[in-house]
C-alpha cells in the first residue's frame, strides 16, 4: 500500500486490539502513519480476522511450522522489508527476537508492554501485580532493544489498582490506556518530534521519559 505516513508494519499474536487502536488513529487521520502490512505468526490469532475487517493487508508466518527460529525470522525480515515499511510496530507479539533481528531494526522498532517498565518485564503482569498488592499499574511504549522489556521507554501511562480488582478488570484499565499512548508515540516519530540524542530519547528537544496522564 503506497501513500503519504509513516508506513508501519503491526506484529501481533493474538487479539490485535492495540493494532485496531493504531489502525483507527491512522484512518482517522489522528497521526501520520499507516499500516502496510500486519504480521501474525500464529494461524489462530484473532487480531487476523480484525485486521482483514479494518481492511488491512495481513500475512500469517506460523513461527511453529518453520525449521527453526533463525528460519522464521529470515521470512519476517523479508516480509517486513518487502512491505515498506519504516518503523516495525510489535503488538502483542509473543515471541522473543534474536539480538541479530532487534539490531538490524534498531532505533526502528517499538513495543508496548503491560507495566511500568523497568518494574514487571515479562509475562503475567497484571497477576504479579495485584499479588505484590501494588497500588498503581500501567503500560509502557519503549523501542526495543536485545534485552527483553528494556529498551528506551518513550511513554507510560499510570492507573490505580483499584480495591476488588481482578486480573480482568485491571487489565481492561491498562489496554484502554495502552490503546492511547502507541497511537501517541507513533504520532510522534511519524512528525519527526521523537528522536534519540546520545542513546536517550528526546521529544521536542527534551528528554524522556513521559507519563500520561
Ligand atoms: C497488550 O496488553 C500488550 O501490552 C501486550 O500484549 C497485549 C496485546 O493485546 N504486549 P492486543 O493483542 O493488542 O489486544
Amino acid at each position: 500500500m503506497s501513500g503519504p505516513g509513516l508506513a508501519l508494519a503491526v506484529l501481533i499474536s493474538g487479539r490485535g486490539s492495540n493494532m485496531a487502536a493504531i489502525a483507527r488513529a491512522c484512518a482517522a487521520g489522528q497521526i501520520g502513519a499507516r499500516i502496510v502490512r500486519v504480521i501474525a505468526d500464529r494461524r489462530g490469532a484473532a487480531g487476523i480476522v480484525l485486521a482483514a475487517e479494518l481492511g488491512l493487508e495481513v500475512e500469517v508466518l506460523p513461527a511453529g511450522e518453520f525449521p527453526d527460529r533463525a528460519a522464521f525470522e529470515a521470512a519476517l525480515r523479508a516480509s517486513i522489508d518487502e512491505s515498506g515499511a519504516q518503523l516495525v510496530v510489535l503488538a502483542g507479539f509473543m515471541r522473543i527476537l534474536s539480538p541479530q533481528f532487534t539490531a538490524h531494526y534498531a532505533g526502528a522498532m517499538l513495543n508496548i508492554h503491560p507495566s511500568l517498565l523497568p518494574g514487571y518485564p515479562g509475562l503475567h503482569t497484571h497477576e504479579r501485580v495485584l499479588k505484590a498488592g501494588e497500588r498503581e499499574h500501567g503500560a509502557t511504549v519503549h523501542f526495543v532493544t536485545s534485552e527483553l522489556d528494556a529498551g528506551p521507554v518513550a511513554l507510560q501511562a499510570r492507573v490505580p489498582v483499584l480495591p476488588g480488582d481482578t486480573v480482568a478488570s485491571l487489565s481492561a484499565r491498562v489496554q484502554q490506556q495502552e490503546h492511547i499512548i502507541y497511537p501517541q508515540v507513533i504520532g510522534w516519530i511519524a512528525d519527526g518530534r521523537l528522536r534519540l540524542s546520545g542513546g536517550r530519547l528526546e521529544l521536542d528537544g527534551r528528554p524522556l521519559p513521559a507519563t500520561l496522564p
